[in-house]
């Protein structure tokens, strides 16, 4: 047996089972921290549970996931209770779902007393210091509660954490249906894409992209760079970017990727025009401006129309199109234009392979009809431009031992 090879639950058969699942239910919340704003992950792991939860099979599921960075400390803001009546709302009419407080200090009987038609979900399990410590003891305490382990969290799976990682030395571990979907979908993508293969990539930071756009200039034939992380590039080859908002100390970073890109005939396209204006003025939009134009003071905030038109005409033929980050301020209605734009072009074309990634590239979209027409859409940020960029993550690695 190939003892490399994830084995994933419509490959074996779990039956009478009491199954512990790593979910990513890290949704994101409205400022009130008492809704939420984007269901999106608790929709995409739904297959995977009611997959597990066929009655035939008679299984009992334990759902466990972390929401935000509480680091160690129960902190009601973070509690997953928000997240509870949305997943019971997705369920069979018939089932409940439980959230264990405190699942350390619960009766050992309250796992063996899951009722039929009953959903446990632990309280978020980074309120447990141990969980980013990857501790062992930790692992096999979360262990014990289970006979199978399932992580269909591929969101966090670049992780190296305890429900993670950890937990797979103690239980016959498998991979979930969104796991599955998520690698099979991104790995076709990287190493076998319809030419030709475009990436863009937008967000803040370059610092925390750099990797990630040292792989793709191997493979991409184009890749497209808004946001914070175009600024950075420009002021590397320059040019004047006025007073926008950039990694100044990575000059050497966007130098060294420049240079990558050119041997390996990657076009990297950076904006040539672009909106200037307050990031914190809500009532009025920018202006556009040609870069040779910049101001000392001007802040780009999104591409501009010429920008557009040229991204438009390389999107409009590619066969295979990643994106992650937005292009713009998007958090500034009048600077999502660009994103917006980058999304309607992606979506209108029905001939390429898909896949856009990342909470925020998402949430920056206005309006989302037609997300349909996007192939894949994965869950993960981090751990999508991480899976790009090596190949595996530390969450998928544990489940091929
Ligand atoms: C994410 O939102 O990218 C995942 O849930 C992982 O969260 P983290 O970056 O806090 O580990």
């Amino acid at each position: 047996m190939d003892q490399k090879t994830i084995k994933y639950i419509d490959e074996v058969e779990i039956k009478n089972k009491t199954i512990l699942l790593r979910v990513d239910f890290n949704v994101s919340l409205n400022p009130n921290h008492l809704t939420i704003a984007d269901d999106a992950r608790i929709r995409q792991s739904m297959p995977t549970i009611q997959y597990l939860l066929q009655s035939e099979n008679h299984n009992k599921l334990v759902l466990v996931s972390h929401l935000g960075r509480p680091k160690g400390e129960r902190l009601s803001k973070f509690s997953l209770h928000v997240v509870c009546d949305r997943l019971e709302s997705y369920l069979n009419s018939n089932f409940k779902v439980r959230l264990i407080d405190n699942f350390l200090t619960e009766s050992d009987n309250t796992f063996i007393d899951q009722k039929e038609h009953e959903v446990f979900l632990l309280e978020n399990i980074r309120f447990y210091p141990q969980e980013e410590k990857n501790d062992a003891t930790f692992s096999k305490q979360l262990a014990a509660i289970a006979d199978v382990y399932v992580n269909d969290g591929f969101a966090v799976s670049h992780r190296n954490h305890a429900s993670v990682v950890g937990v797979t030395e103690y239980l016959p571990s498998y991979g979930g249906l969104l796991l599955k979907r998520e690698i099979q979908m991104i790995e076709k993508a990287m190493h076998k894409p319809e030419k030709p293969l475009v990436a863009i990539i937008g967000g803040a930071k370059i610092s925390t992209k750099i990797d990630v756009l040292s792989k793709l200039v191997n493979v991409a034939n184009y890749l497209i760079v808004g946001g914070g992380v175009a600024n950075t590039l420009l002021h590397a080859q320059g040019i004047n970017i006025g007073d926008s908002l950039a990694e100044r100390d990575a000059l050497k970073l966007g130098q060294k990727l420049l240079f990558q890109a050119a041997q390996h005939d990657t076009t990297v396209i950076l904006p040539s025009d672009v909106v200037i204006g307050d990031p914190d003025e809500l009532e009025h939009g920018g202006m556009v401006i040609k870069l040779e134009d910049m101001p000392p003071y001007g802040r780009i905030l999104d591409i501009g129309p010429e920008t557009k038109a040229r991204i438009g005409n390389i999107i409009a033929k590619a066969k295979t199109i990643v994106w992650n980050g937005p292009l713009g301020y998007f958090e500034n209605i009048h600077y999502r234009q660009g994103t917006d734009f980058m999304y309607y072009a992606i979506t209108n074309n029905t001939d390429a392979t898909s896949i856009v990634g990342g909470g925020d590239t998402l949430a920056a979209i206005s309006k989302k009809e037609y997300l349909d027409k996007i192939t894949h859409i994965s869950t993960g940020g981090g751990a999508m431009l991480e899976f790009i960029e090596k190949g595996s993550l530390p969450g998928i690695d544990a489940l091929k031992r």
